[in-house]
């Protein structure tokens, strides 16, 4: 038998990121079932239970292959499952793409952009990627809301998932850079800041 990646969990300011599990079935059921939630997607109709089901088992095999996927998101203080964030690899481009996903009950409270840029910090720290793409449809002002927020270029109009979207950008030094200069705050209380930033001036390969 194959050994399974032991996939990590992060915790941040608010969120703590965990793997998903087939147990969070209903639950993903239940928010991607929400108003909204899908509308800029591919394919915006909600998915059946069982769609569901095996897309969480997919995110499984997709950390297998590639070492990272979509964590799932809930915050400290309730420990409820309330959306996705995480890095994806893109076969059509071989790009990582940062995304996520939250219940309508949690927008508008920091949180996806503080789920993501632990994305960005486990993409390019402990994965030592050398750069990261956001894809969004343009009309989701949120979601670049997010992405700008997260400090991220925009780079180009193209074609993803068959529809036309946006392309961000973002490379390990620009995040680097940002990061010293606090144009990215970081989550209060983030115990890896100092080290990542200490680590920088020489221990890794960056
Ligand atoms: C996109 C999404 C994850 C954002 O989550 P969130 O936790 O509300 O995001 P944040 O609170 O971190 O930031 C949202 C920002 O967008 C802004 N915003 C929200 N709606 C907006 C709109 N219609 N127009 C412009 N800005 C908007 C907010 O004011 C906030 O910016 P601010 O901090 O400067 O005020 C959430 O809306 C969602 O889950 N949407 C459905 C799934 C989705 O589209 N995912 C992205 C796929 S690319």
């Amino acid at each position: 038998m194959t050994a399974k990646m032991e996939i990590p969990t992060v915790t941040t300011a608010r969120l703590i990121l965990r793997p998903l599990t087939e147990a969070d079935t209903q639950t993903l059921h239940c928010i991607l079932g929400e108003r909204g939630v899908l509308r800029y997607f591919p394919h915006p109709d909600p998915p059946p239970r069982d769609k569901v089901r095996k897309f969480i088992l997919g995110q499984l095999g997709h950390w297998e292959d590639h070492g990272y996927g979509w964590w799932a998101v809930q915050p400290r203080s309730t420990k409820e499952l309330i959306g996705w964030s995480g890095l994806q690899f893109l076969p059509e481009t071989a790009e990582t793409e940062v995304g996520f996903l939250l219940s309508r009950r949690y927008w508008g409270k920091g949180l996806a952009t503080e789920a993501a840029r632990a994305s960005l910090r486990y993409g390019f720290e402990e994965l030592g990627l050398g750069s990261i793409v956001a894809i969004v449809h343009p009309e989701n002002r949120a979601s670049r809301r997010v992405i700008e927020k997260l400090g991220m270029s925009f780079v180009d109009q193209a074609q993803y998932f068959g529809m036309d979207c946006y392309r961000y950008s973002m490379g390990r030094s620009s995040f680097r850079t940002k990061a010293k200069t606090a144009e990215i705050a970081w989550p209060e209380g983030y115990a890896q800041k100092q080290d990542f930033l200490e680590r920088g001036k020489g221990g890794r390969p960056y």
